[in-house]
């Protein structure tokens, strides 16, 4: 219970001390405090603690009854205001109870308490994830972009992942030394960008990661900004060939607005050898001239300059003609895992999981040529299988089992890739396989 009631207290603390004093802005909130009180892109104030605002930032049911207990809180049944009688006795309630480390995740607090502990303003505004990450604030300003018959395409073309939407971090992803490499250069230009420009270097902030289907592209552009707390502008480009051809290369330019106003952000531009294919067929003049201006708006944007860093991916490098190549500065490899790499990612994605005799090293040996998402589809299938049989515990052998599936399935998988050649599946006669439901 005591837990419930600290964190109520200290969303209600919180407000009223933000509430207080007109220095603080968004960014002083915590992330989970600031996500209730956003409104039209804005945080007004005062804002106020309630039932409904303390119940959606705490997680807390009945935030009223987990404080009502205290000396120091009142509650108005008309408005649903949480409030504070005795601040001060409050502050002492809180402070006996809360170590430095929670407040300085808390940058009111931390400005607010930094004579009584030893806690730092600063720090904390750093680690707290700015307000301009936060979903409410993205979702408001892309309704501002798009008005309401463009939306839907536009929610073809553009969707942006917030850290707040991404449960997942670089650690959860194994990486080449080259691929850990480039991050840790690309980390840093981000963090000494106003150098960079001071400097005049601008040839940096343009990535594109290359490799084959299920390598983790779209992950480690993901992790990315979850570790770097940004939000990620995804863009396939294959959606460019949406029904209103002659809005795209409009809309090609408002998803570069789009990216600078939410800057810092990165830019996530998949299917990238889409432009090479446009640019060598004879495709119609409005996707080439999205095309165009797709190309030029990759020249005008620029990590030193708008904070946007900008990644492309493709499965086909070998699509990409010299114009689309030169547009970025470096190139990041995707491979598909070596035996080493497919240990490693195998014990990632085992991470939770109860394995009796688990042996990844031996698994890595039977999974030549699968992908970190092969590998994460054998261990569903894996996973799955045993949970027919009421088991929640897995086995080395349901592992080798899963595996053994996953390469009959993939026979099928690889001949349907044969760009959609689908009477190649059937002249290959794969009526004698079993085929186990999707193919994904
Ligand atoms: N090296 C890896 N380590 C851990 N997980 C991986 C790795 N590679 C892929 N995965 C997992 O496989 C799944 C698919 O990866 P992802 O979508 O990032 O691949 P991709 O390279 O973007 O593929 P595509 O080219 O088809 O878009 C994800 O769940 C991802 O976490
Ligand atoms: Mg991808």
């Amino acid at each position: 219970m005591t837990d419930l009631e600290l964190d109520v207290v200290e969303f209600v603390l919180t407000a009223a001390i933000y509430d207080d004093n007109d220095r603080f802005e968004p960014d002083d909130l915590p992330a989970t405090h600031r996500s209730v009180f956003w409104s039209d892109g804005r945080i007004e104030r005062p804002v106020t603690a309630t039932q409904t605002t303390a119940s959606e930032a705490t997680g807390v049911d009945r935030p009223w009854e987990a404080i009502s207990g205290l000396m120091f809180t009142d509650y108005d049944d008309f408005s649903g205001t949480l409030s504070l009688t005795d601040r001060s006795m409050a502050e002492k309630w809180y402070l006996d109870r809360v170590d430095d480390q929670r407040i300085e995740e808390n940058p009111v607090l931390a400005a607010h308490f930094a004579d009584e502990r030893d806690v730092d303003y600063e720090h904390a505004r750093e680690h707290n994830r700015p307000a301009r990450a936060d979903r409410a604030f993205v979702d408001s300003l892309l309704e501002e972009y798009f008005d309401e018959d463009e939306e839907d395409e536009m929610l073809d073309l553009v969707d942006v992942q917030t850290p707040e939407d991404v449960d997942l971090t670089l650690n959860d992803i194994v990486l080449t030394a080259e691929q850990e490499g480039e991050i840790q250069k690309i980390v840093k230009a981000i963090e000494h960008r106003q150098y960079l420009a001071r400097i005049g270097l601008r040839e940096v902030g343009k990535l594109l990661f290359v490799g084959p289907p299920g390598t983790g592209k779209t992950s480690v552009a993901r992790a990315l900004g979850q570790d770097l707390g940004l939000p990620v502008v995804e863009v396939k480009l294959s959606m460019i060939t949406s029904q209103y051809l002659g809005e795209t290369a409009k809309n090609v330019e408002k998803t570069f607005e789009v990216a600078k106003r939410l800057a810092p952000c990165i830019l996530f531009i998949d299917e990238f050898d889409f432009v090479a294919k446009t640019r060598s067929s004879d495709e119609h003049a409005a996707i080439k001239r999205a095309v165009n201006t797709l190309l030029k708006s990759i020249d005008e944007v620029s990590l030193v300059q708008d904070e946007v860093l900008l990644i492309g991916a493709t499965n086909h490098p070998d699509q990409l003609d010299a114009a689309a190549w030169r547009r970025f500065d470096e190139i990041v490899n995707f491979p598909k895992p070596d035996a080493p790499m497919r240990t490693d990612i195998l014990k990632v994605v085992t991470r939770e999981m109860d394995i009796v005799d688990f042996s990844p090293k031996e698994l890595a040996e039977l999974t030549e040529g699968l992908t970190g998402s092969d590998l994460r589809l054998v261990l569903r299938e894996a996973v799955l299988e045993a949970l027919t049989e009421e088991r929640t515990t897995l086995t080395q052998q349901d592992l080798v089992d899963a595996i053994k599936d996953f390469e009959e399935r993939d026979t099928l998988k690889n001949l349907d890739m044969i760009d959609g050649d689908h009477d190649a599946l059937v002249a290959g006669g794969l009526g004698d396989s079993h085929d186990h439901g999707n193919d994904l």
